[in-house]
């Protein structure tokens, strides 16, 4: 196998595959979770599947990715509220970086979820919450403040869901990613448009920036943004 591996960030590694610039991670368990490609131990993201890959790999491609994951600011030890986890395809990557934390992964389908409990047990620190991440309160009890909110839940109320997330459970100067799929809130009007309401309708946060997650998303955009006030919302 051709690979070179040209740099390493908070976890994530950098390399050059045949030629293509791809973003990989060296988990404890190097067992595939979504068909994903295993070479040397190290679990290759597709951008295509994933799009927490996709933002990454475009700040990778545009010279930002430093940057970014320093706007992230994981350490091996932090926590992630995820909600929207479905089966668990970006959330094993999230749980790649924090292999000392917690990714408490909110999900309301229970199909979803049960895909979720078979990661979570090949996965210590996955914490699968069964719920509608539209009511924070209801899993209060299982949740700390979290050093980042992740965001992908396909919902109409996406900004909405985000802030009550935020107020609540968010640390201050925590980070926020939102990714936002247009044609969830609107099918008929424009995505463009859909998304910049939907990031005009976040509340609390400073925004970092909205990255066009095209060519490997249509009508998604990737929202980075950091928690601005200095309460804890209880
Ligand atoms: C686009 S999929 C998420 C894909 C996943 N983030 C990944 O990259 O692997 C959106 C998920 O959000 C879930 N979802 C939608 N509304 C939700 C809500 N209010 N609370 C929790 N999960 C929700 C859906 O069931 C679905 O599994």
């Amino acid at each position: 196998m051709r690979m070179k591996v040209s740099e390493a960030l908070s976890g994530i590694r950098v390399l050059d595959l045949f030629g293509e610039a791809r973003i990989a991670t060296q988990p404890k368990v190097p067992v595939p979770v979504y068909g994903e490609r295993i070479v040397d131990g190290l679990r290759i993201w597709d951008p295509h599947r994933s799009k927490l890959a996709a933002l990454l790999t475009k700040s990778l491609l545009a010279g930002g990715l430093a940057g970014l994951v320093g706007v992230l600011n994981l350490s091996p030890g932090s926590s992630v509220l995820y909600l929207g986890a479905a089966t668990g395809t970006t959330a094993s990557h999230v749980s790649d970086l924090v292999p000392d934390g917690l990714v408490y992964a909110v999900e309301l389908s229970p199909r979803a979820i049960r895909d979720l409990l078979g990661l979570c047990q090949a996965r210590d620190n996955i914490v699968p919450i069964f719920e509608d991440a539209f009511h924070p309160e209801r899993y209060a009890s299982f949740l700390e403040p979290v050093d980042l909110v992740y965001q992908d839940v396909a919902q109409r109320n996406q900004a909405e869901i985000a802030n009550l997330n935020v107020a609540r459970y968010l640390k201050p100067g925590g980070t926020l990613v939102l990714m936002i799929k247009a044609r969830s809130v609107d099918v008929t009007a424009d995505p463009k448009e859909v998304a910049k309401a939907e990031v005009e309708g976040l509340e609390g946060v400073d925004l970092i920036s909205v990255t066009d997650l095209r060519p490997y998303h249509q009508d998604h955009w990737a929202v980075v943004a950091r928690k601005s006030s200095a309460v804890l919302k209880q």
